[in-house]
């Protein structure tokens, strides 16, 4: 899932104000903005089969929380003696039916300690670091860390805060059942919580669902199971056929060589090669425009908007020159966005008027709201190539950058090569075939990480300069 955002369903209606209780410090709008970017339903069969693994694992279970609980759906096809499902958002639980040993509770799922649950069980929140208040990832990961003893990354999702939560809340010979994305297992920003649970020596099972578990979210998920009673220390890994069955994976990735390494770019100085994810202006929907729009609000190219690309799907093979001929063709001509506005200079008249023209409504990101100016971001450099960072084949697409084009979103780009080292980059890229080295994304799609990106260049460059 970067993990991709959940659709988001904006709610009409008139919505509460934040909840008293709420860990955290909210504004209106952020916990508004946050409420609907929950807003994903658990598929019955889901429940169905979360229960089935607890039950494949406990003959009796006493009590049941969920955090983040919704409608209370989890309170289903369990056998249990009592369940408590927190959830924050009222609307949410209005129409709850549930069993009579079952309650749902109006509470901030990090108000109470809880220490003693037989199971955690639940889906907890996805939502992107960069959507979440500072107050709240600051003032939660606190209250975890005097539990777990560890500091969750600043880069986690919401659902990573859930799961510490949850670990910390079940008893000692607890189980914790989520619903949560599978690149868990191999993600960076969640290194912390795999540290932590190999240390304790507890049992986890991963099962790889299909992809077309959640139809709004864009990520693989997985039902993950944390055995605290199990004092084994392994870790299994399975994917789901298409009938529901499950088979063994050799690893979290699937091949017996594992996933791709990961390094990070941080720790090279900045002259040398380097992939950088693509910039997240806050919402493409306003900062990238197409040829169209940048003519009606009369922008000049390099005076207002530079290049940018924000996808590589139209580019037809993947080591294609982006020079000003195919970008016409393939980008202006085509109508996607491919102008990036300049935010790092005095906007002329013209930019103001664009900008001022922006419904209010466009920019209620919490990347925009926490500008000074909502819309003042970092501009980007420059790279040498642009490279998608979701792919089909056996590598990511990529194109030598001769217009330069900022990179934004999906594509990410590579920097400080040299003519020798982009033409080694380009073969290793052209010949490689690591689809079962990185974890699966979403929809037949897999998604390399920026320092999985940073490992393969390390290597190419390193064994092109022998
Ligand atoms: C992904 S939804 C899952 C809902 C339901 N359990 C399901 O599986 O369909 C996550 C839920 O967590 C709730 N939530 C988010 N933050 C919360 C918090 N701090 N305390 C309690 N509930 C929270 C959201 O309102 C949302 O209903």
């Amino acid at each position: 899932m970067s993990m991709q955002q959940p659709s988001v369903r904006m709610s009409t209606g008139p919505r509460p104000a934040v909840p008293r209780g709420i860990v955290g410090t909210w504004t209106n709008e952020d916990l508004h903005l946050y409420l609907d970017r929950c807003q994903v339903d658990t598929p019955d069969r889901l429940v169905q089969a979360t229960w089935n693994h607890i039950l494949e694992r406990r003959d009796k279970v006493g009590s049941v929380v969920d955090f983040g609980a919704g409608d209370g759906r989890f309170a289903h096809h369990g056998r249990y003696e009592s369940y408590v499902g927190y959830e924050i958002d009222k609307d949410r639980s209005r129409n709850a039916k549930l069993p009579a040993n079952a309650k749902l509770v109006h509470r901030c799922a990090f108000s109470r300690d809880v220490t003693d649950a037989s199971v955690c069980i639940g889906n907890p929140p996805f939502v992107r670091n960069q959507d979440l208040p500072l107050g709240w990832r600051t003032e939660v990961a606190s209250k975890l860390h005097k539990r777990a003893g560890i500091s969750i990354s600043g880069l986690a999702n919401a659902w990573q805060y859930f799961f510490l939560l949850s670990i910390v809340s079940a008893a000692e010979d607890g189980l914790v059942a989520l619903v949560i994305p599978y690149e868990w297992v191999s993600r960076p920003s969640a290194a912390l919580l795999r540290d932590f649970i190999h240390a304790q020596g507890w049992e986890v099972d991963v099962y790889r669902l299909v992809d077309a578990a959640f139809d709004s979210v864009l990520t693989t998920a997985s039902i993950t199971i944390v055995d605290k009673a199990a004092k084994t220390g392994t870790w299994r890994y399975f994917e789901e056929n298409s009938d529901g069955s499950y088979r063994p994976l050799n690893s979290a990735s699937g091949s017996s060589l594992g996933y791709l390494p990961y390094e990070s770019g941080r720790k090279v100085c900045n002259e040398t090669p380097r992939a950088i994810r693509g910039l997240s202006p806050g919402t493409q929907k306003v900062f990238t425009l197409t040829e169209a729009e940048r003519c009606r609000f009369g922008l000049r190219i390099e005076e207002d908007v530079v290049p940018c690309v924000t996808s590589l799907r139209g580019v037809g093979a993947s080591g294609e020159i982006l020079d000003e001929v195919t970008f016409n063709r393939l980008f202006r001509q085509e109508g996607r966005r491919c102008w990036l506005i300049r935010a790092d200079r005095e906007p002329s008249r013209q930019l103001s008027d664009y900008l001022q023209s922006v419904p209010e409504s466009d920019y209620q990101t919490v990347t925009c709201l926490q500008r000074d100016s909502w819309w003042k971001f970092k501009m980007p450099s420059v790279p040498e190539i642009l490279i998608a960072t979701s792919f089909k084949g056996g590598a990511p697409k990529f194109a030598l950058n001769r217009i330069r084009a900022r990179a934004v979103g999906g594509v990410a780009g590579i920097h400080h090569l040299s003519p020798s080292q982009e033409s080694a980059f380009s073969y290793a890229i052209a010949e490689l075939d690591i689809r079962d080295r990185i974890v699966a994304h979403a929809n037949g799609l897999r998604k390399i990480e920026i320092n999985q990106l940073n490992a393969l260049l390390t290597g190419i460059v390193a064994s092109a300069e022998q």
